[in-house]
């Protein structure tokens, strides 16, 4: 059989084509949004590792993370919530790949056992850091911006306390730190569309109250923002419907 195979235009062409169409699909968008919501019962985010570490996200959304920074290049990867590390290591790991330069993780706790992972990978250890204390604490929030002095090259991603107000108050201190061309990831909006309480594990934020009702209001504010939905069309499966934000070039 002799195939032709497609020119690498062709190919994302068709990558566009089928991502919109299969954006249109509305059955399968809700097949999709429902299976989050019932694989949510079996804590289904919690099975993915990056090299030994649990990362609580699902893995089209690494990938995403991925394809965003291979695209846009950071120097720096900030990222509120740590929780098992799983995701500095993922974020060290393009970083060394791709010449970046350093992560910085932000959480109210990390256990000794958490970072004592994150110092056991030599060179790659180096260049995660971990800042403790709330995010939304100017304090810490300005130990954060001296690490990263005047660049602005910068990844910023929130997925730690999911409330409206806690999201806001991360969108408008962080979002500061995010150049032009360059993306800011609010994590967990799917949250918004979950019936009801239907988790089995009770949290504070919930339908009316989470990362996209905060995002709605942010972008309502700051116009220097807006959503990727070339990112949005193509995962299908993803925590973050909606929260994938570039930075307008002007
Ligand atoms: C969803 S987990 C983070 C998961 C991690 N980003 C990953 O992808 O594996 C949320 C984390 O946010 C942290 N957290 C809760 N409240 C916080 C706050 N006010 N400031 C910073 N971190 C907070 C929790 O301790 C927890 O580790």
């Amino acid at each position: 059989m002799n195939r032709k195979l497609l020119t690498r235009e062709e190919f994302e062409a068709l990558r566009r084509e089928s991502a919109a169409a299969m954006a249109q699909d509305a059955a399968l968008q809700r097949k999709a949004a429902d299976l989050i919501v019932e694989a949510d019962r079996y804590y289904w985010i919690h099975q993915t590792t990056w090299l030994g570490a649990p990362v609580l996200q699902l893995p089209q959304d690494m990938f995403a993370v991925q394809e965003i920074v291979f695209r846009s290049r950071p120097r720096f990867i900030v990222e509120t919530g740590v929780a098992w590390g799983g995701s500095l290591l993922f974020h060290a790991t393009l970083l060394s790949a791709l010449g970046g330069e350093r992560v910085i993780g932000i959480d109210i706790h990390t256990p000794e056992h958490v970072h004592r992972t994150l110092r056991s990978f030599g060179p790659l250890s180096d260049r995660i850091a971990v800042v403790e204390g709330s995010s939304t604490d100017q304090a810490v929030f300005d130990r954060v911006r001296a690490m990263i002095g005047d660049c602005r090259d910068v990844l910023v991603i929130l997925d730690s306390f999911h409330t409206h107000e806690h999201v806001l108050q991360e969108l408008r201190l962080y979002s500061s730190l995010v150049g032009e061309g360059h993306y800011l990831v609010c994590c967990d909006t799917h949250v918004e569309y979950i019936p009801e309480i239907v988790s089995n594990r009770p949290r504070p934020w919930g339908k009316g109250n989470n990362p996209k009702t905060a995002l709605d209001a942010f972008l309502n504010e700051n116009d220097r923002f807006e959503i990727d939905r070339d990112i949005e069309r193509k995962l299908l499966l993803t925590l973050h419907p909606g929260g994938y934000l570039r930075c307008r070039t002007r």
